[in-house]
C-alpha cells in the first residue's frame, strides 16, 4: 500500500466568521486565487450572523481543520453562554443560531479541536488556538502585558503561535517566538473589545496566509472587501434579534 505524504508549505488561517458567509465567500475566493495547501479555522464560526449553515458547509467543503471558539462552545451549551464570556445582549442572537442548526451541524461543531499543531518541513512548529493555548476566552492583543504572555505560553514547544478571538490582526514578537492573529472574517474590529466599550466594525474581512520560506515563515496579513449591502439584505430577511446592531455598525463604519 502506498502512502502519499502531503507537504504543507502554505496555510490559510481564517477566524471569527460569526455566521457571515457573505464575508467568508469573498475570503475563500481570494484564498483560491492565492492557493494554499490547507485551511485552518481558528474558531467562532457561526454565532451572531445570518448564515450559520452556509459557513459550516463551506468549512466541510474545504476540509478545514477547525478549532473551537468560545462562541462555538456557547452554541453547544447556550445555558452556560455567560461562562464562555458571551455578552448578555448577544444571547438572543446566539439562540437564533442554535434553532437553525440541524443535529449534523451541532455534531460537526462538537468535533472542533482545542488546538492544532503544524510542523513545517523546515522544522518550525506552529500552534494554532482560539484565545490562547490555555483557554478560548483569553484575549491577547498588542498591549497584553509581558507577564500575562509568560503565563499563557509557558511550557509550549512551538515557536510560532496563531489565534483569533480579538478580531484584530496582530504580528507580535515575544522573545524568540512570534504571536500572530489572523483577524476576523465576519466582524473585523477597529479596536479591542472591553466591557462597556462596544466594538466598531471595519468594512472588510481579514485573514492570513503563512508560508514556509527557507528557514523562515513568511506571514501575509490580508484584507478583502465584501458586499456589505448583500449581507445587510440577508440580515434584514433573517429576522436576527440583532438586526438593528448590524445596520448601525455599518452606518457608522469609519
Ligand atoms: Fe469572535
Amino acid at each position: 500500500m502506498s502512502c502519499k505524504i502531503i507537504q504543507i508549505m502554505r496555510i490559510g488561517f481564517i477566524s471569527d466568521i460569526h455566521g457571515s458567509f457573505t464575508a467568508l465567500e469573498a475570503v475563500l475566493a481570494d484564498i483560491k486565487k492565492e492557493g494554499v495547501d490547507q485551511l485552518i479555522c481558528l474558531g467562532d464560526t457561526v454565532s451572531l450572523g445570518p448564515q450559520p449553515c452556509e459557513v459550516l458547509d463551506a468549512l466541510r467543503e474545504w476540509n478545514a481543520v477547525t478549532i473551537m471558539g468560545n462562541h462555538d462552545q456557547a452554541i453547544l451549551d447556550p445555558e452556560r453562554a455567560e461562562a464562555f464570556e458571551i455578552t448578555s445582549h448577544l444571547i438572543p442572537d446566539l439562540e437564533w443560531g442554535v434553532k437553525r442548526l440541524p443535529a449534523s451541524d451541532m455534531a460537526f461543531i462538537r468535533s472542533f479541536k482545542n488546538t492544532h499543531t503544524v510542523r513545517f518541513e523546515n522544522g518550525i512548529e506552529l500552534l494554532a488556538f482560539h484565545g490562547s493555548p490555555k483557554a478560548t476566552t483569553d484575549l491577547i492583543v498588542a498591549t497584553t502585558p509581558q507577564d500575562n504572555l509568560d503565563d499563557l505560553f509557558r511550557g509550549q514547544s512551538a515557536s510560532v503561535f496563531i489565534g483569533g478571538h480579538s478580531h484584530i490582526q496582530m504580528h507580535r514578537r515575544n522573545g524568540k517566538n512570534l504571536i500572530l492573529n489572523s483577524g476576523s472574517v465576519g466582524n473585523a474590529f477597529l479596536y479591542p473589545f472591553t466591557p462597556g466599550n462596544p466594538p466598531r466594525l471595519l468594512p472588510w474581512a481579514e485573514y492570513a496566509i503563512l508560508e514556509q520560506d527557507g528557514n523562515f515563515l513568511r506571514s501575509d496579513m490580508r484584507r478583502v472587501y465584501f458586499d456589505i449591502d448583500k449581507l445587510l439584505g440577508l440580515v434584514k430577511e433573517s429576522g436576527l434579534p440583532g438586526t438593528d446592531w448590524w445596520f448601525r455598525q455599518y452606518a457608522e463604519t469609519p
